[in-house]
């Protein structure tokens, strides 16, 4: 207890971490403000155009027609903004469906410490990375017009079982329900 108490103590003074950290300079805080600000304009693009798309394809052919727009087309409308944006950019969660969307390194830890939350509870985040760029995490919830995909398994495989057991075999990404933390945004930002 004694020694946890004083290791505690040095590392609130700064003296474990000073070594591997020399060198570091503090990035200013109006420069986080703009790089995170700049991560939230990416976000919004992201999410508005996806949910656009979805909306669209499920009024014109059902969920049949809009599973393929999640399916073959997030990934690569996800790239470009991320590239107009002068960032990285995607989606991820603790429970994914594509393994291309498994957390980066530096998010793991936060994703999972929020596993099976409510979204309302989930707090953003933001991580000082290497070369100067910061991680910026925003939570996704589960609304209503998600359930069809990514609601209870039988209801998901009646709709669209098909499409997602040849396309994505390890699907983890069932059981939510609306109100439920389905995953996250997240972003790399370089600050300058
Ligand atoms: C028509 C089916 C469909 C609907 C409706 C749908 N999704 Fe998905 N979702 C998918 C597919 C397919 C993927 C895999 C896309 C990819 O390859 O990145 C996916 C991936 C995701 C991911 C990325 C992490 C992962 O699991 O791979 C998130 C987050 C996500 N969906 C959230 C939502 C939210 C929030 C809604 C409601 C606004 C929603 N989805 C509605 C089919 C759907």
């Amino acid at each position: 207890m004694r020694h946890a108490a004083v290791l505690l103590v040095l590392v609130l003074l700064g003296a474990a971490p000073a070594a591997q950290d020399a060198g570091r300079r503090p990035i200013p805080p109006d420069q986080v403000q703009a790089a995170v600000a700049r991560a939230d304009e990416a976000i919004a693009e992201l999410q508005k155009t996806l949910v656009g798309r979805l909306k669209e394809e499920l009024g014109r052919g059902g969920p049949a027609a809009a599973v393929t727009v999640c399916r073959d087309e997030a990934q690569q409308l996800t790239r470009s903004i991320g590239e107009r944006h002068g960032l990285e950019i995607g989606r991820t969660s603790h429970r994914v469906r594509n393994p291309v969307n498994e957390p980066r390194g530096w998010a793991r830890h936060w994703i999972a410490s929020w596993a099976g939350a409510r979204a309302a509870d989930a707090k953003p985040a933001t991580y000082e990375l290497d070369n100067g760029r910061l991680g910026v995490l925003r939570p996704i919830g589960t609304m209503e017009l998600c359930v069809m995909c990514h609601g209870q398994p039988e209801a998901v495989e009646a709709v669209i079982g098909d499409v997602l057991r040849e396309s994505y075999p390890d699907d983890r990404a069932t059981g939510f329900a609306p109100g439920d933390l389905r995953g996250w945004f997240w972003a790399e930002v370089p600050v300058n």
